[in-house]
């Protein structure tokens, strides 16, 4: 029988990647949240150095967001996801596609990024035997990709305590190398100089099996949650060109880089490179309500027009896809946005941004420092037999120094919301700086 349980007894809730017990004896609780700043519940204000996890990239508490939800749930809180319709999901798929990169007409909703990792590929296998490729059914990712935490998304990810526990995972999937070289690239500020070479394992993986038998290619074109892992120079044009020459579709993961966060719309703005497909969520309603949008060519989506018109093209979605509130929260999202220049604001404080980062060169443990856009990586050199422990002591010690940071393995990850002002850049750096000086 269950022990009752008292309520908000810590106990009850399963924390997600987190460790449970350590937290439950020293819980770090938020309970208000505006612009810049976090309430923590005995009264704090913390800066938020990681927009939420990647998401709030307009910060929080932003009135028109606000404003749409509470409207919204009071008009139409839900409409049926299949064979019904309601104004704002095409009102919000319009605009969208309209700030997407240019060819990228359609958008598919979802309901958080790893969902929307699942509909890409689930879309590039549909789309070959669509066109009667149906061989084409291997996806190719990359060690060290995050792809979320779905069955697909961990097949094709590749962080090794993501999948490990996890099974055979799903077949016909193979991985190419990553791109991390420190050796040669440590401390550059932007794209690494070194390692375009890197895109020549995807002929490998052809080699091996085929190109008859592969229908995409994954990756993220800055990858977020394995470290910050920015592309080589010339690396992302090399990936387009052997995917273009072997017909294998390219799949841009944007769920951190979308919206803003490199100082361009995307990812795929910022490098010049485009995708087929490009997966985004989180930024899409500034993390405000669980959304997410994949982006489709006409070329992918007129595949699957065709047929008798009272079938259903592509057997996929969710019950929330396109969920009115979550449209209405994305609408004004991309209002707050197009108000402010977020999507490009970026571009004018990278420069600051970069100053102030590569400031921390020279601190104690210090063995790599990585940045683009409003994006900051602090490698630390692991504690010998204790790995992710450093970084982690950092984090409580920022926490209790009034800064939120995110770490993963022993790098920090910074990552503020794209309204940060100079002020807040130094501040935030600053904490950072004694964290890092204390650090054992
Ligand atoms: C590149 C990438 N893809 C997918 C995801 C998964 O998103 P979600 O946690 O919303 O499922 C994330 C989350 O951080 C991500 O960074």
């Amino acid at each position: 029988m269950n022990v009752p349980v008292k309520t908000n007894d810590l106990e009850a809730f399963w924390m997600p990647f987190s460790a449970n017990r350590q937290f439950k004896k020293a819980p770090r609780m938020f309970v208000a949240a505006d612009r810049m700043h976090y309430t923590t519940d005995d009264g704090r204000k913390v800066l938020d150095g990681t927009a939420g996890l990647w998401c709030c990239n307009a910060g929080h508490n932003r009135p028109k967001i606000v404003e749409a939800i509470r409207q919204q749930a009071g008009e139409l809180d839900y409409a049926p996801a299949f064979q019904m319709g309601h104004p704002k999901v095409f009102e919000f798929a319009s605009k969208l596609v309209n700030v997407a990169p240019p060819g990228f007409n359609h958008v598919f909703f979802t309901n958080s990024g790893s969902e929307s990792v699942e509909t890409a590929l689930k879309m590039a296998l549909a789309y070959h035997r669509v066109k009667g490729n149906g061989s084409k059914f291997r996806l190719i990712g990359r060690e060290r990709g995050y792809h979320g935490v779905n069955f697909g998304g961990i097949s094709v990810g590749g962080i090794v305590s993501n999948r490990k526990m996890f099974g055979t995972l799903l077949t016909g999937v193979d991985h190419m190398r990553h791109t991390h070289d420190p050796a040669r690239n440590a401390f550059t500020k932007g794209q690494p100089e070194y390692g375009a070479e890197f895109a020549d394992d995807l002929e490998r993986i052809v080699a091996l099996h085929d190109a008859s038998t592969i229908a995409a290619v994954i990756i993220e074109p800055m990858a977020g949650s394995t470290g910050v892992l920015m592309p080589p120079k010339g690396y992302l044009e090399k990936i387009r060109a052997i995917c273009d020459k072997h017909d294998i579709l390219l799949i841009f993961d944007e769920v951190i880089t979308g919206y803003g966060r490199l100082g361009a719309p995307f990812a795929t703005d910022y490098f010049g490179v485009s995708p087929d497909i490009i997966v985004t969520a989180k930024g899409v309603t500034n993390g405000v309500i669980p959304m997410g949008a994949v982006f489709a060519k006409s070329k992918i989506h007129d595949v699957f027009m065709t047929g008798p018109e009272h079938l259903i093209e592509f057997f996929h979605g969710y019950t929330y896809s396109g969920n009115p509130i979550a449209c209405a929260a994305g609408i004004g999202t991309l209002e707050t946005y197009k108000e402010e220049g977020l999507l490009t604001r970026g571009a004018e404080l990278a420069p600051y941004w970069e100053e102030q980062l590569h400031s921390l060169k020279g601190l104690p443990h210090v063995i790599d420092i990585r940045n683009m856009g409003l994006i900051g990586a602090i490698e630390l050199e692991p504690i010998a037999g204790e790995p992710t422990k450093r970084a982690f002591s950092c984090f409580l010690d920022a926490f209790e120094h009034n800064l939120l940071i995110r770490t993963t393995g022993d790098i920090i990850a910074l990552s503020p919301p794209l309204i940060i002002s100079k002020s807040e850049i130094d501040q935030l750096f600053e904490i950072l700086r004694g964290v890092l000086t204390r650090a054992a």
